[in-house]
């Protein structure tokens, strides 16, 4: 391919002239920056064809079916690493060594508690607050506590921050489930793995300790890997707007946990564990299917399709995995709901319907029924995607506040609205 691409306006002789670029993988860019200085700006809801910036941290090809954080396949990290150490990849672009994990794993321990002061916000919220609405104040809230670490411009600054948000994350998350249930707090444990002390501060009890189970510890973190980042998607954009202002890293945090909340972004998890415990038993399949099916229906399957995935998610092969070895360990290898999620992907694999529009399982297929095996409550399950995220989310705060090209964003738009007019009289309206 050429490096630059041609554009004739209004059947001028003289192309206007943008260039290509070029990146590792995928698809390349046209620089259609010049367009402005032309008076002309392009139009794409959704961002369809749009890249808002470049990157280093994640790649997805979602014909092939392939995610890699700074190269390496989530198959592999899923299976080899730990979530820490994945924090770390993103964070720093390679794994860490041994000095440098057991450094990094000291200095995440040091952050995991939160201010006293903090737990008296959790007071001013109903005990039946939406989980996700808690944390978006309280994440917000930390900005008023760390002043010690919002100069953006210093690397030091925007280092400690990261490390706090990973470490306080699930500290935080832990504390809206036993406010909800009317728990005490607990504190965290940092003699535990990060997975590890997180299942102890959601189901301890001050008076009742329970000793870690090393099964649902390592699926809680492989849940963590899965969710840790997913390049440009809505909450990380969202996360990137709000920090090309030069908002403080915990407000743009929380507008990125704001972004998840919504049903088409990190909800779908809940909703497809709902959708198995309607269709209740695998006999009630084929009329969900052909629900599904029905255009004049506005049923979908959830856990099934994804924007950028046209194969198989790879994230939904080790959630499968991850889920049978959850309802092993529980002693509930007969769940029903496992039961009806595996005929139902069987029977949508053979479908044409399925087939044909490229319609595959997408985590949020096991992810619910995994997530409530491990005991979380249906509505804290986008809070935990939201505490996965958080990495991904700083990684790329990080890395747009040190791109050279970083400039406030700040889109156009195709005005359609009423041409000027005069202020028109109260007598004159009608
Ligand atoms: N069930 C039945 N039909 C579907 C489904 C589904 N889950 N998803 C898409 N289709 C059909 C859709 O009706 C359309 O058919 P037709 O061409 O006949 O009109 C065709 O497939 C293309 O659908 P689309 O809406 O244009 O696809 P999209 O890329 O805009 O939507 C999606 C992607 C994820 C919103 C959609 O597949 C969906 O609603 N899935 C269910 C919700 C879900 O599981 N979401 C989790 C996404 S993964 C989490 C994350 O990464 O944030």
């Amino acid at each position: 391919m050429a490096d630059t691409a041609k554009l004739y306006l209004n059947d001028s002789e003289k192309p206007l002239e943008l260039s290509i670029r070029k990146g590792t993988l995928g698809p390349d860019v046209i620089d259609v920056s010049p367009l402005a200085k032309n008076g002309l700006f392009t139009y794409d809801p959704g961002f369809m064809s749009t890249a808002a910036c470049s990157s280093e941290i994640t790649f997805i090809d979602g014909d092939k079916g392939v995610l890699l954080h700074r190269g390496y396949p989530i198959e592999q990290l899923a299976e080899k690493s730990d979530f820490l150490e994945v924090c770390y990849l993103l964070l720093h672009g390679e794994l860490p060594n041994q000095t440098k994990k057991t450094d990094f794993i000291t200095a995440i321990n040091s952050h995991t508690m939160v201010h006293e002061q903090l737990r008296n916000f959790f007071n001013g919220f109903r005990r039946d607050a939406h989980p996700m609405a808690i944390m978006v104040g309280v994440v917000g809230a930390l900005s008023a506590f760390y002043h010690d670490s919002l100069d953006i411009n210093n690397p030091e600054h925007r280092n400690i921050a990261a490390l706090r948000l990973i470490a306080k994350m699930p500290t935080l998350a832990a504390m809206v489930y036993k406010y909800s249930i009317g728990q005490p707090f607990m504190y965290p444990q940092n003699d535990l793995g990060y997975a590890e002390n997180f299942l102890h501060m959601m189901f301890n009890v001050p008076c009742e300790k329970k000793e870690p189970n090393s099964v649902l510890a390592r699926a809680m973190d492989r849940i963590f890997i899965l969710h840790a980042d997913h390049e440009q998607n809505a909450s990380t954009s969202t996360v990137r707007l709000a920090g090309s202002t030069g908002a403080n890293p915990y407000a743009c945090i929380s507008a990125g946990i704001a972004a998840l909340w919504g049903p088409a972004h990190g909800g779908a998890n809940e909703a497809c564990l709902n959708m198995l415990k309607e269709i209740g038993d695998v006999s009630h399949i084929g009329k969900y299917i052909a629900r599904a099916k029905d255009p004049n229906d506005s049923f979908r399957l959830m856990g099934f399709g994804h924007r950028v995935y046209k194969n198989y998610d790879p994230r939904a092969k080790v959630m499968r995995q991850a889920c049978y070895e959850v309802l092993e360990e529980v002693g509930a290898h007969d769940n029903p709901l496992f039961k009806i999620a595996m005929e139902l992907e069987k029977i949508a694999l053979e479908d044409d319907y399925f087939i044909s529009r490229k319609l595959y399982p997408n985590v949020d297929f096991y992810s619910g029924i995994t997530l409530s095996a491990l005991g979380i409550p249906a509505n804290l399950f986008t809070v935990i995607f939201a505490l996965a995220r958080t990495v991904g989310w700083i990684s790329q705060w990080q890395e747009m506040i040190g791109d050279p090209e970083r400039r406030i964003g700040r889109p156009r738009q195709l005005y359609t609205g009423h041409a000027m007019r005069k202020f028109a009289e109260m007598k004159d309206r009608k």
